[in-house]
């Protein structure tokens, strides 16, 4: 797509964080577009806020200075916040593909008083950026493409620290990996989706699935930190190792997900290549729908998410602070719940029936005697030890009574 000339645009100064960041306007103030001379787009604050917030914490685990790159800076808005909102860094590479953006991050480093010698700069494909930065000890890579992270993800664990370097990969092809495009999904992730009421962590998943299945063909193994999953994009920071003992026992956390639409009854299989897939429902004896595969084990690491909140929380003028905060309280109840959760409103509506409130719905589940948890996937998931049809006599019974 070709670029627009930059005095096409007028530019205006926006605050994010500590930084103050020169961006182009998009045109008629819509929503930005890859057509615009540099691309900066305030709906990936989130996607941001949980960059500076995830290096936070692996820059406390590992207890010593950073070494950062950044392969597509766009603006250079996450270099700057990483500059001012992060301690412990000690020098960033900041590139992208566009000379404008180039020019503009040199720009906003001037504006915002980062001394020139902390960011090496340049303008080059990210894959030529890689293999230039090839073993040069980067300790944290984040991979924000348009698109699909998949072309990158081979290079850039080159770059990485061997012995412990954390990859941060943006996703933002959701449709794929949330399964309106399943033949698409197939070809970039190698893995099949599922339009199901946990399509969302579903999708999450089996991206983190396709970064182990590259990271154990070079003889790394992952460990998952955090995942963040919102409307327009899935993001995903690993800690990765040259292991193989490592990626061979990642190799039990990939597995299979089958999934019954009659009566919603969801097991999981372990194993990338297991003896047998289920094809019938253990519940209901109804045909079930298989997905997969996808990685089955840990999605966060609690440490970390003390680590972030405890950051965010002290960060005066942290953006979107509240939701921030919520998003990673969602989180650690993702952790300690089951895999997959219930998507309420979906439920109701197979059910015919008027929900009630997430909090009655959480307290009929306790006095039950079963464990609840909402989910950050999707604020409409409630996660529960109970089995579907517990959680359906109480929509039913709730609607009876309202
Ligand atoms: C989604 S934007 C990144 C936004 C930026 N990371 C942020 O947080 O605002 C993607 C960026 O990648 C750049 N880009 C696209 N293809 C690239 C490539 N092959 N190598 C390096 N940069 C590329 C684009 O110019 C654009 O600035
Ligand atoms: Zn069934």
């Amino acid at each position: 797509m070709p670029h627009a000339h930059p005095s096409d645009y007028a530019k205006k100064v926006v605050h994010e964080g500590r930084a103050r960041i020169v961006v182009y306007e998009s045109e008629g103030g819509s929503v930005p577009t890859k057509k615009m001379p540099v691309f900066y787009n305030p709906r990936m604050l989130m996607n941001r806020n949980f960059s500076v917030l995830v290096v936070q914490a692996f820059q406390k685990e590992m207890g010593r200075s950073l070494i950062i790159s950044d392969p597509m800076a766009g603006s250079g808005v996450r270099v700057a916040r990483f500059m001012l909102e992060v301690s412990g860094i000690d020098s960033i590479y900041a590139n992208d593909i566009s000379p404008a953006a180039y020019q503009q991050i040199i720009q906003n480093l001037v504006l915002n008083s980062i001394p020139s010698d902390r960011v090496k700069l340049s303008t080059m494909d990210a894959n030529l950026f890689f293999l230039q930065r090839h073993q040069k000890k980067n300790d944290y890579i984040d991979v924000d493409p348009f698109g699909s992270p998949a072309p990158f993800l081979f290079n850039a664990f080159h770059a990485l620290r061997m012995t412990g370097g954390l990859l941060g990969v943006t996703a933002t092809d959701t449709a794929l990996l949330h399964g309106a495009h399943a033949k698409a999904c197939l070809l970039k992730y190698a893995a099949k989706p599922l339009h199901a009421p946990f399509l969302k962590e579903l999708g999450a998943r089996i991206l983190v699935q396709y970064i182990y299945t590259v990271a154990a063909s070079l003889g790394y193994g992952i460990e998952p930190k955090v995942v963040l999953s919102q409307a327009h994009f899935v993001k995903v920071f690993v800690k990765v190792k040259r292991s193989k003992t490592l990626a061979l026992k990642n190799l039990a956390d990939i597995g299979w997900v089958h999934f019954c639409p009659q009566c919603w009854h969801t097991t999981i299989t372990r194993g990338k290549f297991p003896d047998g897939l289920i094809n019938c429902c253990a519940h209901c004896g109804g045909e079930v729908q298989i997905a997969g595969p996808a990685w089955l084990g840990n999605l966060f690491d609690t440490k970390y998410l003390e680590t972030m909140v405890d950051k965010c929380q002290r960060e005066e003028d942290f953006p979107n602070k509240d939701a921030t905060i919520r998003i990673l309280e969602f989180m650690r109840q993702d952790h300690e719940g089951p895999i997959f959760g219930f998507h309420i409103h979906q439920l109701c509506d197979k059910l015919n029936v008027s929900g009630p409130s997430f909090e009655i719905i959480q307290k009929e589940l306790a006095k039950r005697g079963f464990a609840s948890f909402r989910s950050h996937f999707d604020p409409l998931v409630i996660k529960t030890t109970a089995s579907v049809d517990i959680l359906s006599e109480i929509l039913r019974q709730a609607n009876v009574q309202s």
